[in-house]
């Protein structure tokens, strides 16, 4: 390659649900800096959980700003900007004042559960599943955006008059990293709202009117890797080209490259995504699974089956955060390690609900099998090993519907770094993890489909020859013994369905 380019980095704002990192990337591939910025969790209700879209743009500018010089790169030596995101978070502000009308509601926020309901009672499932590929629920943008237009007061009338525009958060930081010059999502994160039909390739009508959202607020729809526009001059990046963007799930997808039939990965973040691509054609799951369209640098349609599993590394949170177990995420690792099981405790951490299979929005967490020997050690366990045990049920789920088994796993996110939990899965599933050496997966995605728009690097066969060595986790249990944890899980989850109907 000309040497011009080892000067030359592609950067990535990874927005995700409890901090915003910017990562910059090499023309080897290598990460080249990292900074991060947490921003505050805002729960004013039951199930209900939201963002000031302020403090999301400002912790992502922020962590932009600082990896440049942290890694002292000059914004002209930064050739694109890819962007990928926490999917379904809503946004709705005033196109003239840039203001949003109400804080961004997020993915996990359980709101829009009655209004769910009424869809399904009035029989719309069909309809959505065939349309959007998605099964009816408060995680997707529909009913978030429908809850803002009939709560927040003036709302209605002024989306009505077309003043209001809705995004999820990539086209927020889109429309305030071009002062108001692109209103634009990509298809993956359009995928999400339960108003985009996947089969069509268009903002939904039917849908549209169904959930009473007048089509003026919603953003045009691009592909993931293509330039969009530059970045305003004035905010410290230069006027950087932005070349990538993608929902945080596809984009590991892609970042694992996973781009032919039957690939999948499994992120392992505040949630858990098992995605498997699929291929060109529409299929619909026969296992409560959901159907998703995946990064497509060729711009044609191509589609993903997903698993969503909303409460994941979020446990281990939870238990530092709220429980004071440990101080540091890092340590549940030497809490689990300090029993040599989970002592019969099983820990179902359904804090906002249970997405794939179970898809019920009314399930409770849940901690049983106490007794008096229980110390922290086997509650740590139990909640590493519920990651697993969420993962395996969404995998079962997989096979039976592609009617091709897996033959192992490829991991990635922060939690993917726990080698208790690796193996554990590895046990349950009794599948070998492969696990590649940069965690950062996500990050990466968002720069390949950056790089590729603007040729910085050629195309993904240039790209796999960058990816360093894997590691792997074999299986080492005996399977009857986890076959019957597995069943003990299930029945867990059982006993934690419905309770906050
Ligand atoms: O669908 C929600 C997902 O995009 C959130 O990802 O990494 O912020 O947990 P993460």
């Amino acid at each position: 390659f000309c040497i011009s380019q080892t000067m030359k980095h592609v950067l990535a704002l990874d927005q995700g649900t409890t901090s915003s990192r910017a990562i910059l990337f090499g023309h080897d591939g290598n990460i080249v800096g990292i900074a991060q910025h947490e921003f505050k969790q805002i729960y004013p209700d039951v199930g209900w959980v939201e963002h000031d879209p302020f403090d999301i743009l400002t912790s992502q500018l922020t962590s932009a700003v600082e990896v440049l010089g942290k890694a002292r790169v000059r914004p002209r030596d930064v050739v694109a900007l890819g962007i990928t995101n926490q999917r379904e978070t809503t946004i709705v502000w005033d196109r003239e004042t840039g203001k949003p009308v109400y804080n961004a509601i997020v993915w996990q926020d359980r709101r829009g559960a009655p209004l769910c309901k009424k869809l399904a009672d009035d029989g719309a499932e069909e309809t959505i599943r065939k349309k959007t590929g998605l099964l009816i629920d408060p995680y997707f943008s529909a009913t978030k955006i429908a809850w803002i237009l009939d709560n927040v007061q003036g709302a209605r009338d002024r989306a009505n008059q077309g003043k209001l525009a809705f995004g999820t958060v990539d086209a927020w930081l889109i429309w305030n990293l071009t002062s108001g010059k692109r209103h634009l999502t990509d298809r993956t994160n359009a995928s999400r709202t339960m108003l985009y039909n996947i089969v069509e390739d268009r903002w939904d009508q039917e849908l549209l009117k169904l959930l009473n959202i007048p089509e003026s607020m919603m953003p045009e729809v691009g592909w993931s890797s293509e330039a969009v526009g530059h970045v305003t001059t004035s905010l410290g990046l230069g006027d950087v080209e932005i070349a990538g963007i993608a929902g945080d799930q596809q984009s590991a997808l892609f970042g694992q490259l996973c781009v032919s039939p039957g690939d999948a990965k499994n992120t392992y973040g505040t949630g858990c995504f098992l995605l498997q691509h699929i291929g060109d054609k529409f299929t619909l799951s026969n296992e409560r699974l959901i159907t998703t369209l995946a990064c497509s640098p060729s711009k044609k349609l191509e589609y993903a089956m997903e698993g969503s599993i909303f409460v994941g590394g979020a446990v281990v949170q939870w238990m530092r955060d709220n429980m004071h177990f440990f101080s540091k995420s890092s340590d549940v690792e030497r809490a689990a390690a300090s029993v040599k099981d989970a002592d019969k405790v099983v820990f179902v951490p359904a804090f906002t609900g249970l997405g794939a299979p179970h898809w019920d929005p009314y399930a409770s967490g849940m901690i049983i099998g106490l007794q008096r020997s229980t110390e922290i050690g086997h509650i740590a366990r139990a909640a590493l090993e519920s990651i697993a045990f969420q993962v395996a049920d969404v995998i079962h789920a997989m096979d039976k519907d592609t009617k091709q088994p897996f033959r192992e796993l490829r991991v990635d996110g922060g939690a993917a770094a726990n080698d208790i939990l690796m193996q554990f899965q590895s046990d349950l599933l009794q599948l070998p993890i492969r696990r590649p050496a940069v965690l950062e997966t996500t990050a990466s995605g968002a720069a390949y489909l950056a790089g590729l728009a603007v040729n910085f690097w050629g195309s993904t066969d240039e790209i796999a020859k960058l990816r360093g060595p894997d590691t792997m986790f074999e299986p080492k249990a005996d399977r009857k013994e986890m076959d019957a944890r597995q069943a003990k899980w299930q029945d867990a989850v059982k006993r934690a369905g419905g309770w906050n109907k």
